[in-house]
C-alpha cells in the first residue's frame, strides 16, 4: 500500500516538474486572457481594413465577397454535381438535393488522390487532372448523358466579382502549382473539361470551403451566420451588411465573406506573439511570409512546431537525455494525427511512447509527458488563437445587428477540428469567455462543405434560369435605337395631323390653340390668384408680380381632394374648389379684393378664347359627372355665384404644360415647349400661327396644348404595347384612351411594375409564387418607388438628345410649379383687357 503511494506520488512530482520545466521553456506561446482579448481586437481593425475600399488593398485580412447572399431556405432543388479541392482531402460528388418536396439531400462522392507532382507542378495540368477525375465519376455513376450544373469548392483566396468566377490570389498550404495565380480559376476548369467532349457541365458557383462548411451547416440550422474551418488550413466567413461591404454595389441584405483570417499578421501585426519556432517553420514552408495566422493555427503546422520544439529541447539536453534521431531531424515526420494521439486522454501516454520510439527515440517516462504537454500547449495555443477571431467575429455580427445578446450558430469543418480530442472544448469554451454576450451554438458540419457547396450551386442554377425568363419579360419594355425612331415619326405625323383643318377634329393628338400669343415681357405687375388642378395636389396660391424686376412673390396652400370629389358630380367639384378658394382668402384676408384668375386646369380643353374652354373628356385620376363638354370657366363662375362670399375674375384657363412654359419662360426667354411628367404626360409648344389652319391669322406664334397623352389611342404604336400596359389600360377610368400617357406617366408607371411583378410571381419567378394581398392591391406600387430606384431625368434627357441630335435642348426644372406661369398670363391677358377697353 504504502508502495502503491509512494509510487503516485513520485509520479505527480515527476509529471508537476516536467510540465514546469515544458511551461517555463515555452512560457511565449501561453497567451494570457488579455493578450487574447487584444488578439481579438487587433483583428476587428484588420476586417474593419479590410471591408473598406481606400484599405482594402494593403489589408492583410482580405475580407473577399462571396457572392453568397442568403443562407439556404429549403426550397433548393435539382441534382448537382460537385467538387472539393484544397483541403486534405479531393473528392469528386452528385448531390440531389431535396427530393419530392422533402428537405433532403442525398449524396454519391469519390476520393481522388492529390500527388504532390500535381499539386506542384504544371497549372494547365493540375486542370487537367482535376477534369479528369470528374470524367471517370461521371462515368462510373453513368451520368455523362446528362447535363448537371456544377459547384467548385476551391479552398484557397479568390477575389470574386461574381459567384462563378473567381481569380487565385495566392495558393496556400499544399498547392503551388505554377501559372494559376491571377487567373480565372472557373474558366481554367472549364478549359479543361472541354477535352472530354462528351461531358456538357456548366460550372455555376465558385465557393471557399468556409462558405461551404456555413451553408451545409446552415441548411439544417437558419441560425448559422458563420463558417469556421481547421483542418490543413484554417479560415472562417460571416454574413456580413452589404452596407459594410465597401468593395460590392449596393446597401440592401446582406453577403458571405470570405475573411482568409489564414494571412493575420502577415504585414508584422502578430510580430509580438510568434516564436522562433513559428520563425523556422515559416522558412522552411512553401510560402513564406505567408498565412502567418494559419501557421500557427493549422493541421498542416501542428506537428511541424512540436517538432521543431523537440529538436530544440533535445539539443538544449532537456529531453531524451540530449540524444536527437535522425526522424526527429526530418521535416513533416510529426503530423497533426500524432499531435491528437499523443494528446488522447488515457491512452495518451502510452500514444507518445509509441510515437516516440517510431521517431528512433528512447523516451523515459518523464520525457513522454513533457513531449505530451508540449503537444497541449501547441494545441491549446491554436485553439485560443482561433477563439481570439471567432470572438472578434462574433462580435461584429452583434454590433451589426445591434443587438444585446446575440444568439448564433457557428459551422466548424477541418480535420485538426475533428480528430484532435480536446480542441472543440478549448475553442468553445475561450470563445463564451472573450464574448459572453454572445450564444453560440457550435455545429461540426457532418457532410464536408460540399452539400452546402450544391446549395449554392441549387441556388445559382435557379436564379440563372429566372433570369433568363425575366430578361425575356423585360426584353419586351427595352425598345431598341429602331423603335424609338418609328415612334418619333409617328408622333411627328400626329402631330401634323391634328393641326390641319379637316384633320383636327379627328386627331387622337388633339394639337389644341390655347391662345397665349407670346412670353411675358416683364412689364406685367399686380396680384393675381391661381389655381392648379389636376396634378398629384390642388393648390391655391396668391402671386404677386412687380414689373422690371422679373420678381415675383407667391403665397399658396394646398389642399385634397377626396377621391369621392374626383369621381362624383361636376357640381361638387367645384363647389369643393371654391370652398378650398375661400379658405384660402381667409387665410390671406383677401376677401373681397375681386382678384383675376388664372385657373389651371390640367385636362383637355378645347378653348375658344383664353378664358373659355370646355373639357374635351376627363383624364388621369378624375371623373366627375356632368362636366365633359361644359365650359369649366363658367362651372367655376356659377360654383363661386351659389356660394355668394366673394367675387373672381376669372381671366385665364391655362394648361399646366402652358403654365410650366411660361414660368420658366419668364426667367429664360428661350423656353418655348412645357413639357408635364407626373402623374399624367403632356406637352405644349409655340407653333407659328400659319400651320394652325383651325385658328385664323398667319402672324406670330401660337402655344399648341398637343395632349400627346391620346397619342396610339388609334392603335399606332400597338407594335410596343406589352400585356401589362393592357392590363394597366383595362383597370383604368378610361379604357382605350390616352395609350401614351399610360405607358409614360407617373399615375401609371407603378401600376405596370405591379402587373409585372403579379405575372412573375405568377410564373414561380418571384416570392415563391406567392402573391400577397397588397400585391393585388391596385396603386400599391407608387411610381416615386421607381424614382428611387432609376433617375429617370438623365434618360429622357439623353434619349432626346440621341434622336433629335441637331438640336440644342436646355432643360430647365420649374421649381415653382405651373400657378406662377397662369398668374404671368392672367397679368398678360389682363394687360392686353384693359388696353383694348382704353381703346
Ligand atoms: C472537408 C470539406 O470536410 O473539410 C472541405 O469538405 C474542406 O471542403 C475540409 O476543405 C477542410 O478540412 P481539411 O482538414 O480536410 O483541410
Ligand atoms: C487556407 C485557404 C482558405 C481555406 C482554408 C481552409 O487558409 O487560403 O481559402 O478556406 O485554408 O481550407
Ligand atoms: C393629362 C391631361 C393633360 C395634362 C397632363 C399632365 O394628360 O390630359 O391636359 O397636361 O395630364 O398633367
Amino acid at each position: 500500500m504504502f508502495a502503491v503511494h509512494l509510487m503516485a506520488f513520485y509520479f505527480s512530482k515527476l509529471k508537476e516538474d516536467q510540465i514546469k520545466k515544458v511551461d517555463r521553456f515555452l512560457y511565449h506561446m501561453r497567451l494570457s486572457d488579455d493578450t487574447l482579448l487584444d488578439i481579438m481586437r487587433r483583428f476587428q481593425a484588420e476586417m474593419e481594413k479590410g471591408l473598406a475600399k481606400d484599405t482594402n488593398p494593403t489589408a492583410a485580412v482580405k475580407m473577399l465577397p462571396t457572392f453568397v447572399r442568403a443562407i439556404p431556405d429549403g426550397s433548393e432543388k435539382g441534382e448537382f454535381l460537385s467538387l472539393d479541392l484544397g483541403g486534405s482531402k479531393f473528392r469528386v460528388l452528385k448531390v440531389q438535393v431535396a427530393e419530392e418536396g422533402k428537405r433532403h439531400v442525398q449524396m454519391e462522392s469519390q476520393f481522388y488522390p492529390t500527388p504532390s507532382e500535381v499539386i506542384r507542378g504544371n497549372g494547365t495540368e493540375l486542370f487537367e487532372y482535376v477534369a479528369d477525375c470528374l470524367a471517370d465519376f461521371m462515368k462510373t455513376k453513368d451520368l455523362k448523358h446528362k447535363k448537371l450544373p456544377l459547384g467548385l469548392t476551391f479552398s484557397f483566396p479568390c477575389r470574386q466579382t461574381k459567384l462563378e468566377e473567381g481569380v487565385l490570389i495566392s495558393w496556400t498550404k499544399k498547392f503551388k502549382a505554377r501559372g494559376v495565380q491571377d487567373t480565372d480559376v472557373v474558366s481554367r476548369l472549364t478549359k479543361a473539361m472541354r477535352r472530354h467532349k462528351d461531358m456538357d457541365v456548366d460550372i455555376l458557383a465558385l465557393v471557399n470551403d468556409t462558405v461551404g462548411t456555413m451553408m451545409t451547416c446552415a441548411y439544417d440550422d437558419p441560425h448559422c451566420e458563420v463558417g469556421v474551418i481547421i483542418g490543413t488550413g484554417t479560415n472562417a466567413c460571416y454574413m456580413e451588411d452589404m452596407s459594410n461591404i465597401d468593395l460590392v454595389e449596393g446597401d440592401e441584405g446582406r453577403m458571405c465573406i470570405n475573411t482568409e483570417w489564414g494571412a493575420f499578421g502577415d504585414d508584422g501585426a502578430l510580430e509580438d506573439i510568434r516564436t522562433e519556432f513559428d520563425r523556422e517553420l515559416d522558412l522552411g514552408s512553401l510560402n513564406p511570409g505567408k498565412q502567418l495566422f494559419e501557421k500557427m493555427i493549422s493541421g498542416l503546422y501542428l506537428g511541424e512546431l512540436v517538432r521543431l520544439i523537440l529538436l530544440k529541447m533535445a539539443k538544449a539536453g532537456l529531453l531524451f537525455g540530449g540524444e536527437k534521431s535522425s526522424a526527429l531531424h526530418t521535416k513533416g515526420k510529426i503530423e497533426t494525427r500524432h499531435v491528437a494521439a499523443m494528446e488522447k486522454y488515457k491512452e495518451g501516454l502510452a500514444n507518445t511512447r509509441e510515437i516516440l520510439v517510431d521517431l528512433g527515440l528512447e523516451p523515459s517516462e518523464a520525457d513522454c509527458v513533457a513531449v505530451q504537454h508540449v503537444c497541449t500547449i501547441v494545441s491549446f495555443r491554436s485553439a485560443n488563437l482561433c477563439a481570439a477571431a471567432l470572438a472578434a467575429i462574433l462580435t461584429r455580427l452583434q454590433e451589426n445587428k445591434r443587438v444585446e445578446r446575440l444568439r448564433t450558430t457557428v459551422g466548424v469543418d477541418g480535420t485538426l477540428y475533428k480528430i484532435h480530442p480536446q480542441y472543440p472544448k478549448r475553442l468553445h469554451k475561450v470563445v463564451r469567455k472573450l464574448v459572453p454576450s454572445c450564444d453560440v451554438r457550435f455545429l461540426l458540419s457532418e457532410s464536408g462543405s460540399t452539400k452546402g457547396a450544391a446549395m449554392v450551386t441549387a441556388v445559382a442554377s435557379r436564379v440563372q434560369a429566372q433570369r433568363k425568363q425575366i430578361d425575356k419579360v423585360l426584353a419586351l419594355f427595352r425598345l431598341t435605337r429602331e423603335q424609338l425612331v418609328d415612334v418619333q415619326a409617328k408622333m411627328r405625323a400626329e402631330l401634323e395631323y391634328g393641326l390641319k383643318k379637316k384633320s383636327h377634329a379627328l386627331a387622337t393628338v388633339r394639337m389644341l390653340p390655347t391662345y397665349v400669343c407670346g412670353l411675358p415681357d416683364g412689364t406685367e405687375k399686380g396680384k393675381f390668384l391661381a389655381l392648379d388642378l389636376g396634378g398629384t395636389n390642388f393648390r391655391v396660391l396668391l402671386v404677386k408680380i412687380r414689373s422690371g424686376r422679373r420678381s415675383v412673390r407667391m403665397y399658396n396652400k394646398i389642399f385634397a381632394i377626396p377621391l369621392g370629389i374626383m369621381q362624383g358630380t361636376g357640381e361638387e367639384l367645384f363647389d369643393h374648389i371654391v370652398q378650398c378658394i375661400a379658405d384660402f382668402l381667409d387665410y390671406m384676408g383677401l376677401k373681397g379684393a375681386p382678384l383675376p384668375l388664372g385657373f389651371t386646369f390640367s385636362f383637355p380643353c378645347r378653348q375658344m378664347s383664353i378664358d373659355k374652354g370646355a373639357l374635351i373628356g376627363w383624364t388621369k385620376g378624375f371623373k366627375a359627372t356632368d362636366c365633359e363638354g361644359e365650359d369649366v370657366v363658367d362651372m367655376l363662375r356659377e360654383a363661386i355665384k351659389r356660394r355668394n362670399e366673394f367675387d373672381l375674375d376669372i381671366v385665364a384657363l391655362v394648361n399646366d404644360t402652358v403654365g410650366t412654359m411660361m414660368t420658366c419662360g419668364y426667367e429664360d426667354p428661350n423656353c418655348e415647349i412645357g413639357l408635364i411628367a407626373g402623374t399624367g404626360s403632356n406637352l405644349c409648344y409655340m407653333e407659328d400661327m400659319r400651320n394652325i389652319e383651325v385658328v385664323e391669322g398667319d402672324e406670330g406664334k401660337m402655344c399648341i396644348n398637343t395632349e400627346w397623352g391620346g397619342f396610339g389611342d388609334n392603335g399606332c404604336i400597338e407594335d410596343i404595347w406589352t400585356q401589362y400596359d393592357m392590363e394597366v389600360d383595362e383597370g383604368s377610368l378610361n379604357p382605350g384612351k390616352q395609350r401614351y400617357e399610360k405607358m409614360t406617366s407617373g399615375m401609371y408607371l407603378g401600376e405596370i411594375v405591379r402587373q409585372i411583378l403579379i405575372d412573375l410571381t405568377k410564373q414561380g419567378l418571384l416570392f415563391r409564387g406567392q402573391i400577397s394581398e397588397r400585391l393585388r392591391t391596385r396603386g400599391i406600387f407608387e411610381t416615386k418607388f421607381l424614382s428611387q430606384i432609376e433617375s429617370f431625368s438623365r434618360i429622357l434627357q439623353e434619349t432626346v438628345k440621341e434622336l433629335a441630335p441637331r438640336c440644342d435642348v436646355t432643360f430647365m426644372l420649374s421649381e415653382d410649379g405651373s400657378g406662377k406661369g397662369a398668374a404671368l398670363i392672367t397679368a398678360v391677358a389682363k394687360r392686353i383687357q384693359q388696353a383694348w377697353k382704353e381703346n
